[in-house]
């Protein structure tokens, strides 16, 4: 028994039946999915709400005094006062919707970077990073002079705030890191990071594509400048997403897409631009993907982001004790606070070898290097395997992977 109150009164099974998808079957076996941290599955909830504002309410937003033009700009305008609410941002005016992560962070790199840097400026990642963490700033790097510096990573997959420190100088303005590690679940200190760097002027921009999902987020706790996240890692849709920026930041940005709705009046003299949020959303936005995206705000709600923190810390234990005595695995990323995400690898195996084998069984997890191709190289690997964990994770799935990795090491002997 689980002394826990919030853990004792998860219910996994009923949980795992929210999501309709669960049930199919693959390859002649039941689905067992442990890719959640490419893309996380959708409950029943957040597919009825898309579908419930397809079917009723879809038009065009912000522009119309009919009936149903007012309801869809309710309804996508309520999406974003849920998202401001699930990561406490100050206020609306500081959640832009994007096409996600990657958008957000190309939107911060050209909006707020590319004006402002010079020659010899430094930007400051870690060597964690997901690619859409780094290639945006290598852009903007070339584009101005600047210059990217790397954090680097230790034995475990951590970053050492020691080394922040020692990196951060005068030269510094931007520090961009992930909040969660996708390749290796390993999660940083954001709060302390965000210290250090606004101790020495430089402003933060954290990737929380892989937090969100897993773990409370606070922006206004934890202080940083942007913040950016996908709603298809949290039970959302795909294609939309969010950018959280300081208001006096945004405010002075020059807008990064030019067409309707982020306007105020057009002349072809001279544009005036709209207040924020909307000079950074340019066209129709996805709609449905807001509403989509704030059902499933209201799902993680329902079952509470801590009780969901539980349920899958325990789950990750549970599973590196398993994978730890499958004999020739070896786990990559064992940083002690983690979230529920494992790379590994299997000695004689190649990863791709064994995702396919274990496709056979039914069992679905990630090969190859994650969108991290420096983390691989740190490791020394071309790839590993990865099995991430979400709100509808059971143990079975921990079991039915263990048996999978042991058909896969038969074949292989
Ligand atoms: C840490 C991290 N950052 C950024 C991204 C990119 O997210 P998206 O493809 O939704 O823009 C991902 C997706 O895997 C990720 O895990």
């Amino acid at each position: 028994m689980n002394a826990n109150p919030a853990y004792s009164s998860y219910d996994a099974e009923r949980v795992w039946r929210d999501f309709p998808i669960l049930s199919r079957q693959v390859n002649g076996k039941p689905l067992v999915f442990l890719d959640s941290a490419a893309s996380s599955q959708r409950p029943a909830s957040v597919i009825a709400a898309v579908d419930e504002y397809e079917k009723k309410h879809h038009a065009n937003v912000h522009r119309g005094v009919h009936q149903l033009s007012q309801e869809a700009t309710n309804m996508f305008e309520h999406a974003r006062e849920r998202v401001r609410e699930f990561v406490n941002a100050a206020s609306t005016r500081e959640v832009i919707f994007t096409r996600g992560t990657t958008e957000s962070i190309n939107l911060v790199a050209q909006s707020y970077a590319r004006p402002r840097l010079q020659r010899g400026d430094e930007i400051l990642l870690t060597g964690l990073e997901h690619h859409a963490n780094i290639v945006p700033w290598q852009l903007v790097a070339e584009q101005t002079g600047a210059v990217v510096k790397v954090v680097p990573i230790n034995h475990r997959g951590e970053v050492d705030v020691a080394d922040f420190s020692r990196l951060i100088n005068e030269r510094t303005r931007i520090v961009a890191f992930a909040h969660v590690s996708n390749a290796l679940g390993t999660v940083l200190p954001v709060r302390e990071i965000t210290q250090l760097a606004h101790a020495r002027g430089a402003v933060v921009l954290v990737d929380g594509a892989q937090a969100v999902p897993h773990q409370r987020v606070d922006l206004q706790a934890l202080g940083c400048d942007f913040y950016a996240f996908s709603a298809h890692k949290m039970y959302g849709p795909t294609g939309i997403g969010a950018l959280i920026g300081r208001e006096s930041l945004l405010g002075s940005m020059p807008p990064w897409q030019g067409g309707g709705d982020m306007i105020l009046t057009v002349s072809f003299e001279k544009t005036t631009f709209n207040v924020l949020p909307f000079k950074f959303e340019a066209g129709t936005p996805n709609i449905s993907g807001a509403v989509g995206m704030a059902a499933a705000i209201d799902y993680i709600d329902s079952l509470g982001m801590h009780a969901i923190h539980e349920h899958e810390q325990r789950l990750l234990k549970i599973a590196t004790r398993k994978l730890e005595a499958v004999p020739g695995l070896t786990i990559i990323g064992t940083a002690p606070d983690k979230a529920a995400v494992i790379s590994f690898t299997l000695d004689g195996i190649h990863p791709h070898d064994l995702g396919t084998i274990l496709d056979t069984e039914g069992v679905a997890v990630r090969t190859g290097h994650h969108c991290a191709m420096p983390v691989m190289d740190f490791f020394g690997v071309p790839a590993t395997a990865r099995a991430s964990f979400a709100c509808y994770s059971r143990e079975s799935d921990i079991d039915a992977l263990v048996a999978a990795l042991g058909k896969a090491r038969e074949v292989f002997s």
